[in-house]
């Protein structure tokens, strides 16, 4: 009888227990805490919180509602230094207050709640007062106070730049012809900006699960970010700036490696390009009608009944030559790489993967199967050390033929009727997972593969890999692309969009199918997405099968003489694009940037995406509509220059500025000295000399830098870049421009300065170089025949000055 009663009383417990747990349950009070290094342990009544002080600026915070935290493990995150950060802990009274130099965090103890402040005592960010952090059976979700804040970033997202009022998902999604407000879409970065009252903090949530972010929407109380499962584990990083939370972003997950040179030059794909002989048709049409380029695509057409690392026979009988004239020719080839692999028992490949056990497999032990181009395929399992190493060496044999891009397509995964069943097993890393832990991070460990396995076969070369799919980190190893999109002004406009939010997220490579991938672009459309194009990190066009011809040229002569133009531009402009990829492989900055980055106190550019900057000093206007031959574009606080007239701007304003299709509005931060090169048919076609610096004057003394190097190797980590110091110093009498060698062993090849000043409305008294008199030429032709002199071109006011680069401080004074 006892122990029927006994079994009774424990069923009852049992299921109450389980209504309970069917609502949301929150951390409780705080009960006890201990430092333990630069860990805080806080016990409360239903949960343990762990606080790691990782620096100054950089906190990180850990739920558990187990008895343990769970072992720690991230792909996104790097392995972190322990930090000296000394930071004492206030005990008295009801708060516990830990303090660094940068923050102080206040844990109030009934309930546990989070607040950080700055030094000064003003609020950054705080856990909502009723919710604060909480659980729903296996999911996780933590709750902040909502002010009036902005949100930024969680990378490939529609809509608007600031997410204010929106919800957001992380499920990485092939969406063939997304709406402009579809989501989740391919890409996952659970890291978000926010700038509240001018402070900007940022938030990395580091779970890989189908995770939720809710910016307002539908409420007024509170913002929110929880996953399907896995940990509340989450990175507080504080600005005040934006640039110094991407900073330490990038420190965490890691940043975009300096990629080849080349691949920042135009390139052209088509799914597919092929056989050979269209191949080598494209190539010499580019060559003949001198429009540059550099890297040409192979889809899916090349390949033996889509297997990958294998050629159609009939039409690429040999690969190899092929390639070579290709590269004789100053052409890259990047072919496109999935992850199925075709079951199909004669395909080595196939042989190889279940003979190593590389594959994704069903509980039962038996191989996971998904349908993709190939028909029935298995999938590496990317988690796995050994299945990455394997594939990453399957790219030998086309990296000996000469392949020299990868583009990893398809690694949502996608199949065809959607993506893997949640019961597909990984071996992450040897702990085992289940595909709703390991989908989104699919992509990342399939660019990895890539990355790693090409670099190791190609030592001392930068890989160049292009993926659709990704995850925090995977700036590691890969450039990014919006996946499928459509040949339309919406979609256009879309892009930018989409690409300043993935550069808000450390995702700095990345550009859209310029001229749109479904359907087809009127000529107006394509020339539109040609002047973008030439001022996005990655500027390649793509269309889809079937579609009507989408080269530069198939638009009739009036808009290629204009498509040619600027990707001509492209190339003058690359040494100052190069300094700016340079910029983000050492400090995470945007190539292609939002002005709230650079203009955070400037209420106007909060929520601007319909113009961006290109590094730190062009400022970008794209047209966006059809037949609009002007727009507005707003001049934030400074001088600009209008980059085809010299027109000179002060900001803050707004101004409707002239954009006929032959023009898209840039403009030039005053102060500028902006390096191009001549007009080449591919990136390192000729030396860079002249190396031509175009200066925009501004009162006061301006400095800038830049960053060369071989554009290939990895030499650079040894020292073997060269870094050139301006400083430009003008006033109404003097303009004195000292650039200087200051950094790396890198010697660039011989050459001449051709400094153009811009704006000079006198012809000057005098010009010296290193004090010593310079001589005035009567042409620009005899300027350009002569090893040094200056030449004044009255009808542009510009200011011509040639003179050798002994790689020595060079002087210039001009005297009027
Ligand atoms: C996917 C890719 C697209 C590619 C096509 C064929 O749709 O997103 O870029 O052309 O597959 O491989």
């Amino acid at each position: 009888m006892n122990k029927i009663l006994f079994f009774s009383f424990l069923f009852f417990i049992l299921f109450a227990a389980k209504i309970f747990s069917s609502g949301f349950q929150f951390i409780g009070d705080v009960t006890s805490y201990i430092k333990k290094g630069n860990i805080v342990e806080i016990h409360c009544t239903n949960a343990k919180l762990q606080i790691t002080i990782l620096a100054n600026d950089l906190f990180r915070i850990q739920m558990t509602n187990d008895l343990e935290f769970p072992i720690d493990h991230s792909y996104s995150v790097l392995p972190i230094q322990k930090s000296p950060t000394i930071f004492p802990i206030e005990k008295k009274g009801d708060p516990i207050k830990i303090s660094t130099n940068e923050l102080v965090l206040i844990v109030q103890r009934s309930p546990c709640r989070l607040a950080f402040y700055d030094k000064a005592g003003n609020l950054i960010c705080k856990d909502h007062d009723s919710y604060g952090m909480g659980w729903q059976g296996a999911k996780v979700c933590c709750w902040k106070e909502l002010h009036d804040e902005a949100f930024y970033g969680l990378g490939e997202k529609t809509r608007g730049l600031n997410k204010r009022g929106n919800v957001y998902s992380m499920w990485n999604s092939d969406f063939p012809g997304y709406t402009a407000t579809q989501d989740p879409l391919y890409q996952s970065h659970p890291f978000f900006l926010s700038l509240y009252q001018g402070r900007g903090f940022g938030i990395f949530f580091d779970n890989s699960y189908r995770s939720h972010f809710n910016f307002g929407a539908g409420t007024d109380q509170f913002f929110s970010f929880g996953a399907a499962d896995g940990e509340m584990d989450y990175y507080f990083i504080y600005g005040p700036g934006f640039k110094k939370v991407l900073e330490r972003y990038g420190e965490l997950v890691g940043r975009q490696p300096l990629p080849p040179k080349w691949s920042l030059g135009y390139q052209q794909c088509r799914w597919s390009y092929y056989p050979e002989s269209e191949v080598m048709t494209l190539a010499n049409t580019f060559r003949n009608k001198e429009i540059p380029c550099d890297v040409i695509y192979l889809d899916i057409h090349y390949m033996d009944g889509y297997r990958v690392f294998t050629w159609d026979e009939h039409r690429f009988p040999q690969p190899k030559q092929m390639l070579d004239n290709l590269k004789n020719m100053g052409f890259k080839i990047a072919v496109i790489i999935d992850p199925g692999i075709k079951v199909d028992a004669d395909y080595k490949f196939y042989q190889e993967g279940i003979a190593g056990d590389y594959f994704c497999k069903y509980p039962d032990g038996s191989l996971y199967q998904g349908q993709v181009w190939p028909g029935w395929c298995h999938f590496p399992d990317f988690s796995k050390q050994s299945a990455r190493d394997w594939f990453g060496n399957l790219y030998r044999g086309i990296i000996d033929e000469g392949v020299m891009g990868f583009w990893n397509d398809m690694n949502e995964p996608a199949t065809w009727g959607g993506t893997f069943p949640d019961i597909v097993q990984f071996d992450d890393e040897g702990r085992g997972a289940d595909h709703l832990k390991m989908h989104n991070l699919y992509g990342l460990l399939m660019a990895q593969s890539t990355y790693e396995g090409v670099k190791k076969l190609r030592p001392n070369q930068r890989p160049f890999v292009l993926t659709r799919a990704g995850f925090a980190g995977v700036q590691r190893y890969s450039a990014v692309w919006t996946g499928d999109n459509v040949s339309s002004w919406e979609h256009l406009k879309l892009s930018i969009n989409m690409c300043l939010g993935l550069s808000l997220s450390g995702i700095n490579f990345c550009g859209a199918d310029v001229g749109g991938f479904m359907g087809a672009p009127t000529p107006e459309l394509f020339t539109r997405w040609i002047q973008l194009g030439t001022f996005t990190p990655l500027f390649r066009a793509h269309t889809h099968y079937g579609s009507p011809d989408q080269e530069p040229w198939s638009f009739g002569d009036e808009y290629e003489a204009i498509n040619k133009k600027y990707i001509q531009l492209r190339y003058q402009l690359m040494p100052y694009i190069y300094n700016a990829f340079y910029q983000s492989s050492v400090a995470s900055t945007p190539i292609m940037r939002p002005l709230i980055y650079n203009y955070q106190n400037d209420p106007r550019t909060m929520g601007m995406d319909d113009q961006f900057l290109l590094g730190d000093n062009l400022l970008i206007a794209p047209v966006y509509q059809e037949n609009q031959t002007a727009r507005k574009v707003y001049f934030p606080a400074e001088e600009w220059y209008d980059f085809w007239t010299d027109e000179k701007i002060v900001g803050p304003i707004e101004k409707l500025v002239d954009a006929p299709l032959e023009k898209i509005p840039v403009f030039i931060k005053a102060g500028t000295v902006l390096p191009r090169q001549e007009v080449m048919q591919y990136v390192s076609e000729t030396k860079l000399d002249p190396l031509i610096l175009h200066i925009y004057p501004k009162s006061g003394v301006s400095q800038d830098s830049f960053y060369e190097d071989d554009g290939i190797s990895f030499d650079y980590i040894k020292g073997m870049y060269c870094t050139t110091a301006f400083e430009l110093s003008v006033d109404q009498k003097q303009l004195t421009f000292i650039s200087d060698r200051i950094a790396g062993k890198f010697l660039p090849a011989d050459r001449s300065y051709l400094t153009k000043i811009h704006a000079v409305n006198q012809i000057p008294r005098l010009v010296k170089l290193n004090d010593k008199r310079l001589i005035k030429v009567t042409s620009m032709d005899q300027l350009l025949e002569n090893e040094q002199g200056w030449n004044f071109q009255p009808e542009y006011e510009v200011l011509n000055l040639k003179y050798p680069d002994t790689g020595k401080q060079m002087k210039l004074e001009v005297i009027f």
